[in-house]
């Protein structure tokens, strides 16, 4: 019997985490939602976001059953998990900053956060770095842009390379050589980083994620999950402006609108 998970984000950055489930577990029946109408998330306070991620999940989990939910969107997961897991009673697994690695791959002990301006300020990232990092130096930089710049690129519009040279800046100058990529909207862009400041080892925590749900997976095997035919294809949802059909060569799903 096939497993079915959704995954989630505020737009396309969950993508980047899809890729490494799809990796890793093919024979998982895998739905995306986009929520581009109530984008950004990173601005949003945490009841807001709580009420519409809620509001979401009801939507689509009224004739329909998911194995597990991935809220992918490090804005969302360091506000909204312990909510949604109490209101909720199937597995829920969120992406937040991959801090822990981060602390142990410095060799300076000077690495970088990049994340939304939530991400940055949440009592949940100061907890990570106190648990894990409290013997590094952390830089934290907060770009709404580079959310918006991944979702131009997507949609095929171009991004100058200064303008993301400029993001990164700080983290050049302090010298970081660790940065965590902690709003997945942002691996789009791991390439171009990598090639404008060459020492700094970029992480993000889909292959970490795409773990957790293999062992989440595999605990929940025994629960009954509704059979599905070989009809059933991978969905793609979206709330706001459609995207393009084909959204990469790994993506091909059709668009379609969940809420009116
Ligand atoms: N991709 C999201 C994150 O990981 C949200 C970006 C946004 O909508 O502001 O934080």
């Amino acid at each position: 019997m096939s497993q079915k998970v959704l995954v989630m984000d505020s737009g396309i950055g969950g993508l980047t985490v899809l890729q490494h489930i799809q990796q890793q577990l093919p024979q998982v029946h895998c739905h995306y939602l986009a929520d581009n109408d109530f984008f950004p998330y990173g601005s949003k306070t945490e009841l807001e976001l709580e009420q519409r991620i809620e509001q979401l999940l009801l939507t689509l989990l009224h004739n329909q059953h998911f194995d597990a939910v991935i809220i992918a969107c490090n804005s969302a997961s360091t506000a909204v998990l312990d909510y949604l897991r109490s209101r909720f009673k199937f597995p829920i697994i969120g992406v937040v900053p991959a801090i822990k690695p981060a602390a142990q791959l410095t060799q300076n002990k000077t690495i970088g956060l990049l994340a939304t301006e939530g991400t940055v300020n949440r009592p949940y990232t100061d907890q990570l770095i106190n648990d894990f990092a409290s013997d590094c130096k952390v830089i934290r930089i907060a770009s709404a842009e580079l959310v918006t710049y991944a979702e131009m690129k997507i949609n095929g519009l171009p991004v100058e390379r200064s303008a993301l040279k400029a993001v990164i800046q700080p983290f050049v100058d302090e010298n970081a050589d660790v940065v965590v990529l902690g709003c997945t909207h942002f691996p789009w862009f791991k390439q171009e980083f990598s090639e404008i400041a060459r020492y700094i080892q970029w992480i993000d925590s889909g292959d970490a994620i795409a773990r957790r749900l293999k062992q989440v997976l595999k605990e929940t095997e025994s629960v009954a999950t509704e059979s599905l035919t070989d009809q059933e294809i991978s969905r793609f949802y979206f709330t706001g402006k459609s995207y393009p059909i084909k959204l990469t060569e790994t993506f091909e799903m059709e668009p379609e609108k969940l809420l009116p």
